[in-house]
C-alpha cells in the first residue's frame, strides 16, 4: 500500500483541532492512531517530549518509528511541526530525517521546527547516566536539557542558528557542566570545540526548516486550516499530573498541546485519548495493577511488549479504572481509542481494577506520592473473556459479545465514551464505532 493510502474511507469533511495522546503510562499505540486519523487535518505538531517517544506506524509491509518527527510525515503534502515545546538532539533529528528520506518521505518539504524548542547536548545524556538511578530514563538526556530549559540557561534552536552568539552561549553552559563533571569525578571533559563545531553543522543542516511554528500554527488556524496535536508519553508520566518522580520532564497531558505548540486554549476543539486494553510501563515507579505472574509475561508476549526506542521489556497489568477516571478528569477527554484489543483474544477471564483500598478502607483519590500509590491494594472485578479472534476486525458488530460487553463495562466504570478501538497494528485494523462523538470528530 502507497504511504499515504488507507484502507479507512472518511465521508464528509469535519476539519477541527484536535489533541490525541496517551491516557497511561505511554506506548499506547498513538503513533497508529495519529497516523490514521491525520489524514482529514492539514497539519499535525508534537507539542513536548523528545527522542524518548518512540511512535510506530505500519503501513503494509513497511514499519517506522517516529521519534522527534509527527507521525502524520508519512502522508505526503501534509504538514509536520516540532513545536516549542519539544527539547530537539539535532543528531538524532539528522538521523531521523536521513532514514524517513531514504524511504521516499519528503521531509524537507513538510517538516517546520519551532525556533525556541530546546536543544540537547551530549552532556545532557552524561548527567543523565551520573544521576538517573530508581527512574529507568530512555537515557537520551530529556530530562536534564528540561531542566536547563526550566533553569533559564538552556540554549534553543533559534540560539544555535545565530552564528555570532552561539559561541559564547556554549561556552557558558559548557564550563557550568564541566564544573559539575569535575564535582562529580570525571576526569575526561569531552573535547568541547569539537562538539561546537558539531553543532554549528547541524544548524546549517536544520536552517531552511527552523521557523516561528506558534505563527505557522495559528496563521493556519486563521486561515481556516486544522490541527492535529500529537502527545508523546502519556498522562501517568506528565511532571505534574504523573506518578512523581516517576514521570517524564515535560507535559504530557493534552493541556501541554497549548503551551507546547502557541496555540491558544480557545483554539483546541477536542480531546481525544489512547489507552491500551490492559496497562503497560517501561522503567520504575508504581504501577498497582501490575500482573507479576505468568499471565503478565503472557501478555508481554502477545502484545509484543518490549520499548520501540530501548527494547526493554514493558512491564504488563490490568486496565485501570481509577487511573483512567483520573486521567479524564486532567485531560476532559472527549472520546477514547482503546487500542491492542486484539492481545487479550486468548484470555478465560480478565480481572479490571474498579478501585483502591488500603487495609479495610476505600482510598477515593489517587494517591498524590509514589509511595501512597504502592500502598494502595486494586480491587478487581473479573470479567469473561472471548477467546476467539479479534485481530484485524474492523466492525463493531463483528466483535465476540464478550469484547462488546467488556468495553462497555470499561465505558461505564470510566464514563468516558469508547469512540474507536484498534485490533492490530495496520491501518486498516480499526474499528469506528457508529454515531459516537469519536466518528463525528473525524467524518
Ligand atoms: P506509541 O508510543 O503510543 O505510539 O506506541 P508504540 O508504537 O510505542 O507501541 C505500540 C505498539 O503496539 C506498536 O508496536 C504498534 O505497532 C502496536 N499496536 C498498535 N495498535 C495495536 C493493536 O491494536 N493491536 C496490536 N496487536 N498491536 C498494536
Ligand atoms: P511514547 O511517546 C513509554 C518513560 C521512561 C521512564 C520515564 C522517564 O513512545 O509513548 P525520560 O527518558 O523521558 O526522562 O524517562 O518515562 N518514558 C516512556 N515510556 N513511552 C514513552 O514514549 C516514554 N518516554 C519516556 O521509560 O520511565
Ligand atoms: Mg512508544
Amino acid at each position: 500500500m502507497p504511504l499515504g493510502a488507507t484502507a479507512i474511507q472518511w465521508s464528509g469533511l469535519h476539519m477541527r483541532n484536535v489533541v490525541i495522546f496517551g491516557a497511561q503510562w505511554g506506548d499506547e499505540g498513538k503513533g497508529k492512531i495519529v497516523d490514521l486519523f491525520c489524514e482529514k487535518f492539514d497539519i499535525v505538531a508534537r507539542y513536548q517530549g523528545g527522542h524518548n517517544a518512540g511512535h510506530t506506524v505500519l503501513i503494509g509491509d513497511r514499519k517506522f518509528i517516529l521519534k522527534l518527527i509527527p507521525s502524520g510525515i508519512l502522508h505526503p503534502g501534509k504538514r509536520a511541526v516540532i513545536g516549542n515545546g519539544l527539547v530537539v538532539d539535532p543528531a538524532a533529528l539528522l538521523s531521523e530525517i536521513e532514514s524517513l528520506e531514504a524511504a521516499g518521505v519528503d521531509v524537507a518539504g513538510q517538516l517546520s521546527i519551532s525556533n525556541r524548542a530546546h536543544v540537547l547536548f551530549p552532556h545532557h545524556r552524561t548527567m543523565e547516566q551520573m544521576l538517573d538511578a530508581a527512574i529507568g530514563t530512555t537515557s537520551r538526556g530529556i530530562g536534564p536539557c528540561y531542566e536547563d530549559k526550566a533553569a533559564r540557561r538552556g540554549i534553543r534552536v533559534a540560539d544555535l542558528l545565530d552564528r555570532e552568539h552561539f559561541g559564547a552561549q556554549f561556552e557558558a553552559l559548557a564550563q557550568e557542566k564541566e564544573t559539575v563533571a569535575r564535582a562529580f569525578g570525571i576526569m575526561d571533559p569531552p573535547d568541547l570545540q569539537q562538539i561546537r563545531a558539531r553543532y554549528e553543522g547541524y544548524a546549517e543542516r536544520i536552517r531552511p526548516m527552523v521557523c516561528d511554528t506558534a505563527r505557522l500554527l495559528n496563521e493556519a488556524i486563521r486561515a481556516g486550516k486544522s490541527v492535529m496535536f500529537e502527545g508523546a508519553q502519556g498522562t501517568m508520566l506528565d511532571l505534574d499530573h504523573g506518578t512523581f518522580p516517576f514521570v517524564t520532564s515535560s507535559s504530557a497531558s493534552a493541556g501541554g498541546a497549548s503551551t507546547g505548540t502557541g496555540v491558544p486554549p480557545t483554539k483546541i476543539d477536542a480531546v481525544v485519548a489512547v489507552a491500551k486494553a490492559y496497562v503497560t510501563r517501561v522503567g520504575g515507579g508504581p504501577f498497582p495493577t501490575e500482573a507479576l505472574d505468568a499471565m503478565g509475561d503472557r501478555i508481554r508476549e502477545r502484545g509484543n511488549e518490549f520499548g520501540s526506542v530501548t527494547g526493554r521489556p514493558r512491564r504488563c497489568g490490568w486496565f485501570d479504572v481509577p487511573l483512567m477516571r483520573y486521567a479524564a478528569m486532567l485531560n476532559g477527554i472527549d472520546s477514547l481509542v482503546v487500542t491492542k484489543l486484539d492481545v487479550l483474544d486468548e484470555l478465560d477471564k480478565i480481572p479490571v481494577c474498579v478501585g483502591y483500598r488500603c487495609g479495610r478502607h476505600e482510598v477515593a483519590e489517587i494517591p498524590p506520592t509514589s509511595r501512597g500509590l504502592e500502598t494502595v491494594e486494586p480491587v478487581y472485578e473479573c470479567l469473561p473473556g472471548w477467546q476467539t479472534a479479534t485481530a484485524g476486525i474492523s466492525r463493531f458488530e463483528d466483535l465476540p459479545e464478550n469484547a462488546r460487553q467488556y468495553l462497555a463495562y470499561l465505558e461505564n466504570r470510566t464514563g468516558v465514551e469508547i469512540g474507536c478501538v484498534s485490533t492490530g497494528p495496520e491501518r486498516n485494523q480499526t474499528i469506528v464505532k457508529r454515531g459516537s462523538r469519536f466518528e463525528n470528530l473525524f467524518s
